[in-house]
């Protein structure tokens, strides 16, 4: 399937085959390609909390308003944003090494480290902004986790999350991780949800100002 394909072939599965089992290699192949997403400094934001278990499963269901194809997912997975990766020993994990291999110098890597901390301060010091950051990092993550869930065969459907106070203490989420929102995955039924409308190009795309 060439990329023009795969996208076109990503739709959100209206319900998914009830007992299709999904391995941990089927996602650790998902998560190779996922992990290539950009990110704000390449500072990696995204979590996910992968549910097979199905008891654990029908606790999301029972917290996400009831919506079936939780049931029949193979998997309902968690896309959560970190708000330790803007810590400073994370940046230090993530650039440390680039430095001690010389690929970095180290005037680079203290410039770099300088506009991270401004970057970082920035985000603390402004209400909302970092919730923000995460959902805007975290949400190019999960798109490329459709994408890349697909290539391999697998169906999607983005959700929102509900009630993630008790999503948090279900599955012990620590303070760090905030969820944004969850995919359901697994073999779509053949039923697919006809395309959407979609607006025309030149509704929605301005070139050189309004
Ligand atoms: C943030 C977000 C939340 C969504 N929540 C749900 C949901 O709870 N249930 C559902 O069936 N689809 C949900 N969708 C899927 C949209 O309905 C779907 O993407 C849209 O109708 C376009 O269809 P397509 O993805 O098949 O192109 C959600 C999509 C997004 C991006």
């Amino acid at each position: 399937m060439n990329f023009e394909e795969l996208v076109k072939s990503r739709h959100s599965a209206v319900n998914f085959l009830e007992n299709e089992q999904m391995t941990e290699e089927d996602f650790k192949n998902i998560f190779e390609l996922t992990k290539t997403a950009p990110s704000a400094y390449n500072l990696q934001f995204t979590n996910y909390l992968v549910i097979t278990n199905k008891d654990k499963k029908e606790k999301v269901k029972e917290l996400s308003y009831h919506q079936y194809k939780i049931h029949t997912a193979s998997a309902v997975v968690i896309v959560m944003g970190n708000k330790n990766s803007i810590e400073m020993p994370e940046a230090e994990k993530i650039y440390g090494p680039l430095k001690m291999l010389k690929i970095m110098d180290e005037v680079d890597y203290e410039t770099t480290m300088n506009m991270i901390k401004g970057y970082s301060d920035g985000l603390k010091g402004e209400q909302g902004a970092l919730n923000l950051e995460l959902s805007l990092n975290a949400g190019l993550h999960a798109m490329l986790f459709m994408l890349s869930a697909k290539h391999y065969g697998f169906d999607t459907c983005p959700m929102h999350v509900h009630n993630v106070d008790e999503l948090r203490k279900e599955f012990n989420i620590p303070d760090h991780l905030e969820p944004v929102m969850m995919i359901t995955v697994g073999k779509s039924v053949d039923k697919v949800r006809a395309r959407g409308y979609r607006k025309p190009v030149g509704e929605f795309v301005n070139f050189n100002g309004y």
